[in-house]
């Protein structure tokens, strides 16, 4: 009883720490940021207001990637499971901070609504992971398939010369496909509609306010 009392209280305590790093800390990647090499041009201002927009909405979807795989191990029932979400929340911490370097370079910000976003997708990564662990992955398999979607659209979509964003996306997006086919590999069930129906509508909203925002 008092061990469970204790590994509750260590989870909601890894889980508040992991919050208030993501949305006020400056968290460290592990791997150099690919867009160190490329060579910095100086964008003309739409463009690089368009540029700090689709950084910012990849800072909130890392923001929220943290927070769901963090809600989703707090309620994993399999120690394996609940690894394989930490494992890959700590890679998603790259992500993190190369986009939130990027932003800097871009004389830009992350979200101001950063915290909503976390506690959301904490909220809705619990949801997911209370219904098993199966779920659980499937869960992470549609959120980075349609993550590694919208880092295509954004490779389209970024200003040509911004050689810097494009070379961190790129990385993202092979990041992603790999963390989509391990979680697949360890047991995933495919989500049924209207679930995957409503998650990209909720992307959709949090891409349109974040390109401002
Ligand atoms: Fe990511
Ligand atoms: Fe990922």
């Amino acid at each position: 009883m008092a061990a469970r009392l204790l590994s509750r209280t260590d989870r909601l305590l890894d889980t508040a720490q992991n919050a208030l790093e993501t949305v006020f800390g400056s968290p460290r990647a592990e791997r150099p940021n690919p867009g160190a090499g490329e060579p910095e041009v100086v964008l003309e201002d739409v463009e690089r207001r368009h540029a700090a927009g689709l950084m910012r909405i990849n800072h909130v979807g890392e923001v929220c990637a943290q927070a769901l795989y963090v809600g989703q191990a707090a309620v994993a029932r399999d120690a394996a499971t609940r690894d394989h979400l930490l494992a890959a929340a700590q890679e998603e911490t790259d992500h993190l901070a190369w986009c939130a370097e990027r932003l800097q370079e871009l004389d830009s910000r992350p979200s101001l609504l950063n915290p909503l976003w976390y506690a959301g997708s904490y909220a809705i990564g619990a949801l997911a992971g209370l219904r098993g662990d199966g779920w659980n992955l499937g869960f992470v398999v549609e959120t980075e398939r349609q993550v590694e979607a919208h880092l295509d659209e954004h490779l389209v979509s970024l200003p040509a010369a911004d050689g810097r964003s494009r070379a961190i996306l790129a990385v993202m997006k092979a990041d992603e496909a790999r963390h989509a086919a391990n979680a697949e590999q360890a047991g995933a069930r495919i989500l049924p509609p209207p679930i995957p129906t409503v998650m990209a509508a909720a992307s959709r909203l949090m891409k349109t306010v974040a390109y401002r925002l």
